[in-house]
């Protein structure tokens, strides 16, 4: 659809976490006109569900090179190095500028930053707000600040695709916008430099952690675009959520790796820690080690879940470290304090995405992406606890700075050809497309069941494309159908990496190939499609 108004800008920012809110502070603190994007309001994104916290070597004793162990180790032999020390070198300043925003951290008796421990960690690192509501405290704190500051922001912004000049260099972006006014339908904001800060997928699963929000946009747009797209095979599930039954759907409560920080347990039904003598930091092994642990477990007893005791913290330390989960629990009908909490792993974590240098550049010119929609290197084949936070405030600095200095400039933008998003039309091809990606590319995968989910993927492309050619079936353009039509586009592509990384690594479980081979497989899988394949 052709853009029905258009506005200007130097910058658009598209999402609103911690990643988009902090290259768009930065951005107009360089005094650039920067315009904020953002698909709901502008707190609900993942940020807003942050538990655990953020990881930076602060503590006494901790240095960036500890920080920087753990993260490769974790990462599985693919962390690029060199941005994983960008990270850990930058991330305690970024986290001191972030207090300086206004985010108020929880302290110690003494008044320093509280720190604790999670999956991965050798040392207690993991700064937390609100005892586990630190992401709610950093999104309330960036969005105080962008109010304060004035920036210009639209809510209820669907992204659509991006917009670029004759020579190929971003020019914008074309949006669907709800309820805004002056600004209702498709429209562009015009500008020589977009941020994508769309956050992740975690939606393309029946069961996820994301909230409603996290279908994938970003890395739809980028593909669309002709962006390089990178590692969407390592597919985090974060080993402890809320068991709410094998058919609930949809965002489940997360259980936060803090609670296992603290001290709780993971048991089976007989009450066997079975994570002990199966790795040195047992409870508190890099979280796809927890996962398949606990899968294992799962499988061999014939259960749903496993259980996370953490009964003898007592009723003040939940109430008071932990009040989120506690409450979560208990609308559930689960009481941690007097009993042990019912836990299955669920997705959690895109660690690819489009694929950016330390700058945050993509491989379209003066498209960059930042947070979860990113792939920076940073995460390899499955992120380190906590570390995400982190990466979108270092990296949006950094994309911020980088603009600042190149002070693009676009030409004319050229809409694309059109349609090169089609809303899909079938209102049920969401649902199926979730239920196809757990039983298919979930935790446990093999080649069977990924060519199984390739195939129902395949043919639910090939009736939006028939849909598409015929009116009568078109389906009314919307933010439900597009964002489909980027769910089953992230979908097919991650199924593609799957099916040919014939390894296990990290995140990426496979059961026909169950080893890791560092002889074939120690690279990347890097994906670019043309307009028409998307
Ligand atoms: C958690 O609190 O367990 C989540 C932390 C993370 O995903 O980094």
């Amino acid at each position: 659809p052709a853009p029905g108004w258009a506005i200007d800008a130097d910058v658009v920012v598209v999402g609103s976490g911690v990643a988009g809110l902090t290259a768009a502070l930065r951005c107009t603190a360089a005094g650039l006109r920067t315009v904020v994007v953002t698909k709901a309001r502008l707190d609900d994104g993942s940020t807003r569900w942050a538990q655990g916290g953020i990881a930076a070597a602060l503590g006494e004793g901790d240095t960036p090179e500890q920080h920087l162990d753990d993260t490769l180790v974790a990462g599985a032999g693919l962390c690029d190095e060199v941005a994983v020390r960008t990270l850990v070198t930058e991330g305690p300043d970024a986290v001191r500028r972030l207090i300086a925003t206004g985010a108020d951290f929880d302290k110690d008796a003494g008044g320093a930053i509280a720190l604790t421990r999670e999956g991965g960690h050798h040392r207690r690192r993991i700064a937390h707000a609100g005892g586990d509501a630190t992401g709610a405290e950093i999104s309330r704190a960036l969005v105080e600040a962008i109010r304060d500051r004035g920036v210009r922001t639209i809510e209820h912004a669907l992204v659509l695709d991006l917009l670029t000049d004759a020579e190929g260099r971003t020019a914008g972006v074309t949006l669907h916008v709800m309820g805004e006014g002056q600004h209702d339908g498709v429209g562009a904001v015009h500008a020589p430099a977009v941020v994508l800060a769309t956050g992740g997928m975690g939606q393309v699963f029946s069961a996820t952690t994301n909230p409603s929000v996290s279908t994938g946009d970003g890395v739809a747009l980028a593909l669309r675009a002709g962006a390089e797209v990178s590692d969407l095979e390592f597919v985090q599930f974060h080993p402890t959520v809320l068991f709410l039954g094998a058919d609930s759907e949809g965002q489940q409560p997360l259980v936060s790796e803090a609670v296992r920080g603290e001290g709780a347990h993971l048991v089976d039904a007989a009450g066997t820690r079975f994570m002990v003598g199966q790795h040195e930091l047992a409870e508190l092994a890099p979280r796809d080690i927890v996962a398949k642990a606990i899968t294992r477990r799962m499988l061999e007893q014939g259960t749903q879940h496993m259980y996370l005791d953490a009964r003898h913290f007592g009723a003040e330390m939940w109430e008071q470290r932990f009040p989120t989960i506690l409450a979560a629990c208990r609308s559930h009908g689960i009481d941690p304090v007097t009993e042990p909490v019912p836990v299955a792993p669920a997705a959690h974590y895109a660690s690819g995405g489009v694929r950016t240098d330390l700058h945050g550049r993509t491989t379209v010119p003066g498209l960059y992406a930042c947070g979860e929609v990113a792939c920076t290197g940073v995460h390899g084949a499955n992120r380190l606890a906590s570390n995400s936070l982190l990466e979108g405030l270092v990296f949006a600095e950094r994309i911020a700075e980088d603009i600042a200095a190149t002070a693009a400039r676009a030409g004319e933008a050229v809409p694309h050809p059109a349609p090169v998003t089609l809303p899909l039309p079938d209102p049920g091809a969401r649902v199926r497309i979730q239920r196809i990606m757990t039983a298919g590319a979930g935790v446990l995968r093999s080649a069977e069941s990924l060519a199984a989910a390739a195939e129902a993927l395949d043919g639910l492309h090939a009736d939006a494309v028939a849909a598409a050619d015929d009116d009568r079936k078109a389906a009314e353009p919307g933010v439900e159908s597009w964002e489909t039509t980027n769910l089953l586009c992230v979908a097919r592509v991650l199924v593609a990496a799957a099916r040919r990384r014939e390894e296990t690594r990290g995140c990426h479980w496979r059961e026909d190939h169950p080893d890791r081979d560092d002889t074939g497989w120690r690279r990347h899988l890097v994906v670019s499609l043309t307009p028409d394949r998307a």
